[in-house]
Parts: C-alpha cells; structure tokens; sequence
C-alpha cells in the first residue's frame, strides 16, 4: 500500500528489511547495542562484523543507547549505506511512558536521517515483538510520528517505508493508515 504524506512517499510493505534497496534501514536495537534476535539478528548477519565493530566504537564513546535514542552506523555489507539503531520501550501496559519513548524513538529515527541528508529510510515494526508492544497502538504511534516528522519538514525526505514480517502486522499498518488518510 502506498500513500504521501506531503511530498514524502509512504509505502507498506511486506518483507526482509536486510533486503530494502533504501539509503537506510533503522533497526529494532536494544539498549547494549550488542545485537540479538528479530530484526536485530537479522541485520547484523546480513551487515556481517563491520556493524558490529563500529557499534561497539559507539558503546566504547557514550555507552550504549537509551531507550527512545538512535545512533547512525555503516551498513556494512547491506545494499543499504546506513543502520540507524534505536531502541523501542518494553511494553509493561501503557504506564510507563511506553508510547511516548516509542514516538521518540521513531522521531530519533527520522532526525538521525535528515541530519545525515538521507532521503529514503526503511522501518521495521519497533517494539511489537520480543517487546510485546501492541501492534495497533504501535502502528498508530509510528504513523503519526512520520507524519507529525514530514509536516515539521516537508522537503526532507523522499521515501520513508514500514517493512512488515507477517500479513496480519501489514494488515494492521494499513487499516491504520488509512485512518490517517480519511481524517483529512
Ligand atoms: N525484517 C522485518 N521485520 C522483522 C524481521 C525482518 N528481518 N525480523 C523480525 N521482524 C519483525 C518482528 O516480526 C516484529 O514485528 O520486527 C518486529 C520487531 O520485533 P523484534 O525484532 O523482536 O524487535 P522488538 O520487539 O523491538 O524487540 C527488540 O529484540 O532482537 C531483540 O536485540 C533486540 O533486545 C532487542 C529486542
């Protein structure tokens, strides 16, 4: 599925994120930045040792990332030139300011980009996985935060895509953005 907000091209898709031909893919970090499962695992196997080297470069200069945070590396041996890493909340029901650090963490995401003159940038679901976020308010929070981005500033993206892993989580992102569509 395909939309705009503004000038910016939004697409929904279903897929690998290690396989997007954009200048960048954000991945679904944790805090140690030292890899893991889901994406996280996918995207270093798929980058190979340099991400891993040049996150712990990161670590060795600030530590690691807080959560809502995003730091920029290499792709190493992606098609993409970059990896933005950042770091979803864990979902502990709602009260622990879970919505707002996942608004932040995809807003860092999108800041990360414009700093770096990045013009197309691919998504995965932040959070909705080893994270137990759920999807729905999730794909609200990460709708409207490139949204809520694109409207601050319209000229500086060209693409930005959410690469879903199953059909039920690509269903969900569309029957939400479709809300954002038909609301204005
Ligand atoms: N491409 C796109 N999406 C993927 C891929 C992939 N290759 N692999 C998994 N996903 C999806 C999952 O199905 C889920 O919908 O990404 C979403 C996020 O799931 P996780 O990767 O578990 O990320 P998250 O919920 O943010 O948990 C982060 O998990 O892998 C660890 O180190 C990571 O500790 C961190 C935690």
């Amino acid at each position: 599925m395909q939309a705009t907000f503004g000038r910016t091209k939004l697409v929904l898709v279903q897929g690998d994120i290690t396989e997007q031909k954009t200048e960048a893919i954000v991945n679904a970090a944790n805090s140690s930045l030292l890899g893991g499962g889901g994406v996280d695992g996918a995207i270093h196997r798929a980058a190979g040792p340099k991400l891993h080297e040049e996150c712990l470069a990161i670590r060795a200069k600030q530590g690691g990332c807080p959560t809502g945070q995003a730091v920029i590396t290499g792709g190493g041996n992606l098609v993409a030139k970059y990896v933005i890493h950042t770091v979803g909340p864990i979902w502990h029901g709602g009260t622990q300011n879970e919505p707002d650090l996942l608004y932040q963490a995809y807003s860092n995401s999108l800041n990360l980009a414009q700093e770096n003159q990045i013009r197309t940038l691919a998504f995965p679901s932040i959070s909705t996985g080893a994270y137990r976020f759920p999807i729905r308010e999730a794909a609200t929070i990460a709708l409207r935060a490139v949204k809520e981005f694109v409207e601050k500033y319209p000229d500086a993206l060209d693409e930005v895509r959410f690469v879903l892993f199953s059909s039920n989580d690509l269903q969900v992102y569309e029957q939400t953005l479709h809300k954002f569509i038909n609301t204005n």
